[in-house]
C-alpha cells in the first residue's frame, strides 16, 4: 500500500482491480484483524458500516472460506450508523448485515450490538446505544476502542451518518447521537468523531466511478470537514482506503498503487 497525503496521518491506500477483489480484501483484512485481536484483549470489536458497499464484503466473510477462519463467539458487532427505522426495515443497516452475514455465522446474539431503534426519540436511541457501548467495553478509558471500523464515502463526502454541515462534526464528548439528515429526509443515528478516531484501524472503503471526484477531493482537496465530514477521520490506529480501479480512477498515479 502506498502512503497518501492527508494531513496528519498516514493513510495507507489499496486500490484493487475490482469491486469483488476490493470486498476480498477487506473480508480478509477482518479476518487478519480478529484473530491477534481475540488473543491479546479476548474481543475482536468491530463497527460496520452501512449502504451497498459493504454487503459483498459481509457476504464474503460468511462463506466457509473465510468463516471458518474466524472465531465467532470471540466477535463483538456494533454499527457506525443506522437509519431510525425498524431492525426488519429494507433500509435498516442492521437488516443488510443480518441478510448478508449475522444469519449465516454462529455468532451469539449477545454480540450483535444492534441500534435500538424501537427507543423514542431517536436522542435516546442513540444514547441507550452509547451506554451499551461503554458496558460491552467495560473499558477504565472513556472512549472505547474499536479493533476495526468499516467507513463508507457518501458522493457528498459524508462517511458513517456525518452529513455536510451536521452539528454531530463539531460533538466533542458524545460518542454516539441522533441527527435529523435533511439531505435523505430521515433520522439517523451515528458514532462521532471522538468514537471513530480512537479506532486502532479504520477502513474506508470506495468503490464505483461516482466516488471517483469526491474521493480526489476528500484526499486531496483542501481540508475541509464541514463541507467533507470524510476528511474528519483521522484515526489514532490505521488509516485504510481501500479502493477499486472505477473510484481511484482521477487519483493521479503518484498516490496510487494497483494491488491484487
Ligand atoms: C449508510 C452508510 C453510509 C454509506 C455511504 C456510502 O448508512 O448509508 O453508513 O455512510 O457508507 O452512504 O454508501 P454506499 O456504499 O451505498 O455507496
Amino acid at each position: 500500500m502506498t502512503g497518501v497525503s492527508q494531513p496528519g496521518n498516514h493513510a495507507e491506500l489499496g486500490v484493487y482491480n475490482d469491486a469483488e477483489r476490493l470486498a476480498g480484501a477487506a473480508a480478509e483484512l477482518f479476518v487478519s484483524l480478529c484473530a491477534p485481536a481475540i488473543e491479546v484483549r479476548g474481543r475482536f470489536r468491530v463497527a460496520l458500516s452501512g449502504g451497498s458497499t459493504p454487503r459483498r464484503v459481509y457476504e464474503l466473510l460468511a462463506t466457509e472460506e473465510f468463516s471458518r477462519r474466524v472465531d465467532w463467539k470471540g466477535v463483538d458487532f456494533f454499527w457506525g450508523d443506522e437509519r431510525y427505522v425498524a431492525g426488519e426495515d429494507r433500509e435498516s443497516n442492521y437488516r443488510m448485515t443480518a441478510e448478508a452475514l449475522l444469519r449465516h455465522i454462529p455468532v451469539p446474539a449477545d454480540n450483535v450490538h444492534r441500534v435500538r431503534t424501537e427507543i423514542s426519540p431517536p436522542a435516546a436511541a442513540a444514547s441507550a446505544y452509547e451506554i451499551e457501548l461503554h458496558q460491552s467495553f467495560q473499558h477504565a478509558s472513556s472512549i472505547p476502542q474499536f479493533d476495526l471500523i468499516f467507513l463508507g464515502l457518501g458522493t457528498n463526502g459524508h462517511t458513517a451518518s456525518l452529513f455536510p454541515n451536521s452539528p454531530a462534526l463539531g460533538e466533542h464528548s458524545r460518542l454516539v447521537v441522533a441527527d435529523l439528515v435533511t439531505e435523505v429526509n430521515m433520522w439517523r443515528i451515528t458514532m462521532t468523531g471522538p468514537l471513530l478516531n480512537r479506532g486502532r484501524a479504520v477502513a474506508f472503503l470506495v468503490e464505483g466511478k461516482p466516488k471517483a471526484e469526491v474521493l480526489r477531493e476528500v484526499l486531496l482537496g483542501p481540508n475541509d470537514p464541514l463541507r467533507l465530514p470524510a476528511q474528519l477521520i483521522a484515526p489514532e490506529g490505521r488509516l485504510l482506503w481501500m479502493l477499486d480501479e472505477a473510484a481511484a480512477s482521477l487519483l493521479p498515479d503518484a498516490e496510487r498503487r494497483r494491488s491484487a
